[in-house]
């Protein structure tokens, strides 16, 4: 890769790490309950509030049972039940519209990522009074935002924990990011309750994806040591959690103990940023379908092996932290004991390591992934458009030999 490029990239990071430091960080309040919730909103005299959800999270007996201590504290309260994976401009202005019409005070969301992501922007655009698509990009929003209280229902995305909203343009294929520490919520309620009857499926793509998050903002060049302590926290909380989670042995501090995992891994994220291996598995998702967590799990440690020397000592550290090496070995040891770590979790939370990728839009994939990295990602190694195709072939079915074999 051209020098100057990387030079450019470098200094791009450094400006953005600097003027990161100079922002004031909100860290949400966690509660632990929908009756913490109905206190809060309670006390601070924030209703009528607008519950955002999806259909699947609103047909759960946990939704009705938030919606009747609502009515119990006598809160008034309106649904916005739209929500769907990869939430839109369109669904974003309407549920925009409504919360204004409706003169709301607050808002719950309540399910994965994508909700919370949606409540962010319906938030952002009804109270800046802005089209959405001029809040694309860093601290556009600039406006207090009303009480917001974020109810993740899965422990992966970190969203309730982070200062960025993903929104698709559905006209034009367009994705992007509003982000602004204005959307960071005011409080996420933890609740273990909500994630313990999620499918295997589920639990170990969006563990992967936390473990994904807090490793890429471990190893990359922005971390404090806030952002450091956060993400060796939810790496150790996830070693230690979401194999029993998966398997079905969970207890309810096991749970619990991913809730918080994936919340710290957003603490981490949101401020020292992700990496390449988010890059290739966006790129992999769009293209191939395959779903976020699932695609950050088989990337990860091929960018890993990939960085080389770069990342040995910070993956050393992650080794040491969760104790998989002898504590007198060798960082590079340590680093690809790390990496094995990794496939090994892979193979027992069920996780392909190869998709059905088409080898005919490889160049459009790693030119989209190439896109998205630089210069925003302060990676230990800046990945070019080859190392993208490269990772691609890897993650490939035809590359092991299947084709030729069935
Ligand atoms: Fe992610």
């Amino acid at each position: 890769m051209n020098c100057f490029f990387k030079a450019y990239c470098r200094t791009y990071q450094f400006f953005l790490k600097i003027l990161a430091k100079c922002i004031k960080w909100p860290k949400p309040q966690i509660l632990n309950n929908f009756q913490d919730a109905t206190e809060i909103l309670k006390e601070k005299n924030a209703f009528p509030v607008l519950i955002v959800s999806g259909k699947t999270v609103s047909q759960q007996p946990f939704f009705n049972e938030l919606i009747s201590q609502l009515h119990d504290k006598k809160i008034p309260f309106e649904t916005f039940c739209e929500t769907t994976s990869d939430p839109d401009t369109v669904l974003v202005e309407k549920g925009a519209k409504f919360f204004k019409e409706k003169n709301c005070k607050s808002v719950i969301a309540i399910g994965g990522g994508s909700v919370i992501d949606c409540a962010k922007a319906i938030m952002a655009v009804a109270a800046t009074g802005k089209d959405i698509k001029n809040l694309r990009g860093i601290l556009k929003v600039r406006k207090k935002l009303p009480l917001f209280i974020a109810v993740p229902t899965t422990a992966g995305t970190g969203s309730e924990a982070t200062a960025a909203s993903v929104i698709i343009n559905r006209k034009n294929k367009d994705k992007y990011s509003i982000i602004d520490t204005a959307l960071i919520p005011s409080y996420a309620l933890l609740d273990f309750r909500l994630i313990s009857n999620l499918s295997q499926r589920i639990t170990a793509s969006s563990g992967m994806d936390a473990l994904t998050h807090a490793v890429e903002a471990y190893i990359g060049k922005s971390g404090t040591p806030f952002t450091d302590e956060c993400a060796l926290k939810s790496i150790k909380l996830i070693s230690e959690n979401l194999l029993s989670v998966y398997n079905g042995e969970a207890t309810d501090d096991n749970y619990k103990n991913m809730l918080y995992a994936s919340f710290y891994a957003g603490l981490a994220f949101t401020r020292a940023y992700v990496g390449p291996v988010h890059a290739a598995a966006h790129s992999v998702g769009g293209f191939a379908s395959v779903p976020h967590g699932v695609a950050c799990a088989a990337t990860l440690p091929l960018v890993l092996r990939k960085y080389g020397a770069k990342a040995y000592q910070k993956l050393s550290e992650i080794a040491d932290y969760i104790s998989l090496a002898e504590k007198s070995a060798l960082p590079d040891i340590k680093a690809e004991k790390f990496i094995q770590y990794i496939e090994e979790l892979n193979f027992k939370l069920d996780i392909e390591d190869k998709f059905k990728l088409n080898e005919s839009e490889f160049k459009q994939m790693a030119a989209h992934a190439f896109q998205e990295s630089n210069p925003l990602y302060p990676s230990p190694v800046i990945f070019s458009k080859k190392d993208y195709l490269d990772i691609f072939n890897k993650l490939n079915f035809k590359e092991a030999g299947f084709e030729k074999n069935s």
